[in-house]
């Protein structure tokens, strides 16, 4: 090691050290960045513009940077609000209760937005307007939560997990959750000898409470307009209760289904968005919805015998495009997991020349990256929406609309 080597090595932070940080900007995953000679930090509890002092929470020896939290704030921000919830900060629920909505979700528009540009290739001045919007009758960021995994300690009492880490925080009430879901009581209940419990407050049957979650366990029902689900309580379903009704009523806005559409729904879980385009393609449409989890297409199966014109596929996506006979349709709709659909999938989903394909995303970096992929084979990113679905989380959702180069310019709806 050369004299720069060891002065470089032994100004190197620490776990433990506590340094005085100026904030620049956000990053994706709830944290800030700030530097510390020459060294970039990721800060928990903080924001933008804001001086802190930090603890350095993780410092892998060769990492690029290291991981910190705020101690104490030397000056604040004007976003910044007294949390709601006593155990922000000590639970790891939530990253951005410590900032008022609006900057919450101003602070998830910046994460989209550079998400498209750095990795989606996109001019930065097209998505300088982009808004997160409300969820519908949300005003306080609160009770949404129609899903809870509760951890259970070696005591029996249930509680939520810290931050980046299996320990238990024991919490008396979780603000996040539903009246439903806190009426239950399970944190004030003895589950001694249980691990986990899965609480569900769905829209059309009575909360519940499901210790040690298996598939098989507890049915429920969720209703979205006329359409009754049936579902494993362990199957995926929207989290926020409004989110089903909005994402639906947004892909139809992008798509513009017609009568006799042939529409390709894949991830799709119980076949939410496949129940709702077919009513708009009709009898004389189709539908190929295609899910991977046995649980998911057994409730989809259930949920949507009456409309004859769905087809469920029990596949991973890639494999059905690899394998099925449908070489072209009219839309697509897709809304896979975080890790997004991947350069090989979203290629093989152009091929099928759809006239739109609106891509719902849990995760922003994800969606950069599909749509860098999606522009490579000839086509365009039209218009993005974004949905504070996940408040005083880091979550968002986008729902984009990708339309061929070939489409009309300014053709931004079908
Ligand atoms: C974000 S959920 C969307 C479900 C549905 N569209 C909805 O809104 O209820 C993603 C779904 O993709 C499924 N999935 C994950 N990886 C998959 C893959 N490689 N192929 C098919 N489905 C997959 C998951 O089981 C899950 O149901």
């Amino acid at each position: 090691m050369n004299e720069s080597e060891f002065r470089a090595e032994s100004q190197r932070l620490a776990r433990g050290d506590v340094v005085d940080v100026e904030i620049t900007a956000v990053a994706h995953g709830g944290v800030c960045v700030g530097r510390y000679e020459g060294q970039v930090l990721f800060v928990r509890h903080c924001l933008p513009g804001e001086r802190v002092r930090a603890r350095v929470t993780d410092a892998p020896k060769h990492g690029r940077f290291v991981r910190a939290d705020t101690e104490s704030v030397l000056r604040s921000s004007a976003d910044r609000v007294i949390a709601p919830c006593a155990y922000a900060g000590i639970c790891g629920g939530c990253d951005w209760q410590h900032v008022s909505l609006e900057g919450q979700r101003a602070l998830k528009a910046t994460v989209i937005r550079e998400g498209l540009v750095r990795l989606g290739g996109e001019p930065p001045e097209r998505w300088s307007d982009l808004q997160v919007e409300a969820m519908p009758n949300d005003d306080d960021g609160l009770g949404w939560r129609t899903r809870m995994r509760f951890a259970v300690t070696r005591a029996g009492r249930a509680g939520l997990r810290r931050y980046r880490s299996h320990e238990i925080v024991p919490v008396d009430s979780c603000l996040l959750s539903t009246s439903q879901i806190r009426d239950l009581q399970v944190l004030r209940r003895d589950w001694a000898g249980t691990r986990e419990i899965l609480a569900v407050s769905p829209s059309a049957s009575p909360a519940i409470a499901v210790p040690d979650p298996q598939p098989g366990r507890a049915r429920i029902q969720e209703m979205v307009d006329d359409h009754v689900w049936r579902l494993d309580a362990t199957a995926f379903w929207q989290v926020h209760p409004e989110a089903p009704r909005t994402f639906i009523a947004a892909v139809r806005d992008m798509l513009q289904p017609q009568a006799g559409d042939h529409v390709v729904d894949l991830y799709s879980g119980a076949g939410l968005f496949a129940g709702a385009l077919a009513d708009d393609v009709g009898p004389t449409g189709r539908i190929d919805a295609v899910e991977s989890d046995p649980i998911a297409v057994r409730a989809a199966k259930r949920s949507l015998h009456g409309q004859p014109q769905v087809s469920l596929h029990e596949s991973a996506v890639h494999r059905w495009l690899r394998s099925t006979m449908v070489t072209s349709c009219d839309l697509v709709v897709l809304d896979p997991p975080r890790t997004g659909a991947g350069v090989r999938t979203m290629t093989s989903i152009l091929s099928l020349r759809p006239r739109a394909v609106a891509y719902v995303a849990c995760d922003p970096v994800a969606l950069g990256r599909d749509v860098a992929a999606a522009k490579q084979a000839g086509w365009r990113l039209a218009h993005v929406r974004a949905f504070d679905a996940f408040p005083m989380t880091h979550h968002v959702e986008c729902i984009a609309l990708l339309l061929p180069n070939s489409a009309a310019e300014g053709d931004e709806s079908h």
